[in-house]
């Protein structure tokens, strides 16, 4: 499918731009993508390509200059912040999605204890009012192979990889239907790295999750993904299938 496919995507930009406005720099230039339900879609590009902002225009934690952002049929405005005072469907729709990022550690607050810290991707969720939180916690901890016991850590207490797999915990313990993972694998070793993406590869077929999976290695962008995107200096440049990997 070309780039006009997708015509139920589960997340949409069309036509984003975003200009810094300090530095003036154009990061994204009428950029349009999409992701269909349950599909892997890699974006790959070099250092200061603009997917990172893409990203944070996506997840509605940056606002564009231009364009739109539809996100499981509701369009996202940025901020950050979860909405306030609209209707429970939009509210899911915006927690419907969810990130794991670079640096582990820096995505946790550092003075909360893990348990907490995973249970906080869950806790605005109405399926999970009045629910057992300790064991939801420690299934979510013992699913991406951490024990029950590290909800009483703190995230300094963990490993580099511990913290990536604390974060895929904090990220899926609420079913997203889409993941969006920024270099979420470049800080850590090539064995990690190995386990993390088998962790997300299950995750992908246990819970049918869509993932936006951004990365620099050809190789572990192509291993993973069902279509992916090329961008160079803020525009998309090529689209690929699976069956034209890199
Ligand atoms: N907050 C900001 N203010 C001004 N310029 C920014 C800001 N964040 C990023 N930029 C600039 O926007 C461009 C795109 O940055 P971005 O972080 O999106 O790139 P990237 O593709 O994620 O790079 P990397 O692979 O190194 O993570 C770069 O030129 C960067 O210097
Ligand atoms: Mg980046």
């Amino acid at each position: 499918m070309g780039p006009e496919g997708g015509g139920d995507a589960l997340l949409r930009l069309e036509g984003v731009s975003k200009r810094y406005r300090r530095s003036g720099l154009l990061a994204l230039d009428d950029v349009s993508i999409w992701v269909g339900a349950g599909e892997r879609v890699g974006l790959m590009g070099p250092s200061g390509s603009g997917k990172s902002t893409l990203a944070c225009i996506a997840a509605g934690l940056l606002s564009p200059n231009a364009g739109h952002v539809r996100f499981d049929g509701v369009e996202r405005s940025g901020g950050g912040r979860l909405p306030r005072g609209r209707s429970a469907a939009v509210r899911r729709a915006w927690l419907g999605m969810q990130m794991v990022f670079q640096d582990p550690e820096a995505s946790f607050i550092p003075t909360m204890r893990l348990g907490d810290a995973v249970f906080e991707g869950a806790r605005y969720l109405p399926r999970f009012k009045g629910a057992d939180k300790d064991r939801l916690v420690r299934e979510a901890l013992e699913a991406v192979e951490l024990p029950g016991s590290y909800a009483e850590r703190f995230p300094y207490e963990l490993s580099g990889g511990e913290c990536q797999r604390a974060a895929i915990a904090r990220a899926v313990i609420g079913r997203p239907k889409l993941l969006l993972c920024d270099e979420a694998t470049s800080a850590l070793d090539v064995t990690v790295q190995a386990k993390v993406m088998a962790l997300l590869g299950r995750v992908h077929r246990e819970l049918g999750t869509a993932f936006l999976f951004i990365g620099h290695n050809p190789a572990l962008v192509g291993g993973f993904c069902d279509r992916i995107y090329r961008i160079g200096g803020g525009r998309i440049t090529e689209e690929l299938e699976a069956c034209e990997r890199p």
